[in-house]
């Protein structure tokens, strides 16, 4: 499994050395959770905390985009250095023209689902873009409950693009630690976002590693 430490759940005070900690602890990618207080209710931080931490690291940033108006605002991460912009069907921006302006910037494009929204929301696209992230939790906060019942979702969407012919990549967020990761395993997703999981390990390496076993 790979897997993408939520710098949600990192020291603020020292981002810098977290993404550090995270790179030397083997993170396949960071994930940067980013809010504005209206599409969820809760606010972290934009681009500039983003671009002022991309240099520290190689591994590429998976930047999810809870907020209201993605469109508006792609050019600003992709300028950040975002390596894969991911945004929701639930937003208000117009899906495809998102998908085109991220793509058009040379960023991997991907829609996120919250939980309540079905599978097939994302079908129209699957052609377009990189990856489905299937939320395990209701976006907003870190260190939640894992919602198992999300991971027919899998299946559903391998179906649907076997069908169109298109290979797609699947992440799943929320409530992932090594308890939960192996029903992710099973469920055949790609990348597992971990939060908690990873920062209030003891031994961020150890814990990455045993993530990374399943
Ligand atoms: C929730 C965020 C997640 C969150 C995961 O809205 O999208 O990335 O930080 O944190 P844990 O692993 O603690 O659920
Ligand atoms: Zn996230």
């Amino acid at each position: 499994m790979k897997i993408a430490p939520s710098m949600l759940s990192c020291d603020f005070s020292k981002m810098g050395e977290e993404i550090i900690r995270m790179d030397k602890a083997g993170a396949d990618y960071m994930h940067l959770d980013v809010m504005d207080g209206a599409f969820v209710p809760n606010i972290t931080f934009g681009a500039p905390v983003i671009k002022a931490v991309r240099g520290l690291t190689e591994v590429p940033f998976d930047v999810h985009l809870m907020i209201d108006n993605p469109l508006n605002y792609i050019d600003d991460f992709a300028d950040a250095g975002a390596d894969i912009i991911t945004f929701h069907v639930e937003a208000k921006s117009d899906i495809k023209a998102t998908i085109d302006k991220i793509k058009s910037r040379g960023v991997k494009a991907g829609l996120v689902i919250k939980p309540d929204t079905p599978a097939k929301t994302v079908y129209p696209y699957l052609k377009d873009i990189y990856m489905v992230l299937i939320m395990t939790v209701e976006p907003g906060f870190g260190g939640q409950s894992f919602m198992e019942n999300m991971l027919p979702k899998v299946s559903d969407i391998r179906r649907e693009a076997e069908r169109q012919g298109v290979s797609i990549t699947i992440e799943a967020d929320g409530g992932i630690n090594e308890s939960t990761i192996g029903k992710c395993a099973e469920a055949g997703i790609d990348i597992c976002v971990s939060g908690t999981g990873v920062f209030k390990a003891e031994n961020a390496k150890n814990a990455i590693d045993r993530l990374k076993a399943f």
